[in-house]
């Protein structure tokens, strides 16, 4: 897609967001009704590397992990219409925020730490909340990357309480505006 001036559009999608935000659940709205193409960075770095997350994180480290995060926001630098469900710790590196905002708009996902809780509580691939599963912790590190967050975010929309479809929805009317 092009815009007036034959530029290429910057109409990606990036979701961002503590883990447990919705941010995968929205990217399947955002791909099944606006028809964006689908990038879950975690899915696709999973498969790249032929292990799960929390096997990279045991054998290589965090920064290691860091790193393919980095890689691959560039590796989709030449996408279009795609949206991109990001690791939770995607806006913390300011070289992935500028990747973002080169192609597209940035979406902050906030939820309240007890929200994130109940959504992650009985998952085993989030190494970062492995042994740390509890709403005091969450809310240490929400606050922690909180203005990282905030500053990458073009857009931030409140989540608690509302249905994956309503947050697509208020997504898009956000974007258009
Ligand atoms: C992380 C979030 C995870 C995953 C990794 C690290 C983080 O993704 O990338 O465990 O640092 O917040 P989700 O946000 O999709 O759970």
């Amino acid at each position: 897609m092009f815009g007036k001036n034959g530029e290429a559009m910057k109409n990606n999608i990036f979701l961002i967001g503590f883990m447990g935000a919705g941010k995968s659940s929205v990217a399947h709205v955002l791909h099944r009704r606006y028809g964006k193409r689908l990038i879950e960075m975690d899915e696709q770095i999973e498969k790249q590397e032929g292990r799960k997350i929390s096997e990279i994180f045991a054998s290589d480290g965090e920064a290691y992990f860091r790193g393919l995060e980095t890689a691959l926001l560039r590796a989709l630098e030449g996408e279009r219409d795609v949206v991109v469900s990001c690791g939770g710790g995607v806006p913390l590196r300011s070289c992935n925020v500028e990747a973002m905002r080169e192609s597209g708009c940035i979406v902050y996902l906030a939820a309240r730490p007890e929200t994130i809780y109940e959504r992650v509580r009985d998952s085993h691939n989030r190494p970062l909340l492995e042994g740390n599963m509890s709403v005091s912790y969450i809310r240490t590190l929400m606050e922690k990357r909180l203005p990282a967050y905030l500053a990458a975010a073009d857009v931030t929309i409140e989540t608690d309480g509302k249905s994956m479809g309503t947050i697509a929805a208020e997504i898009v009317r956000a974007i258009a505006q």
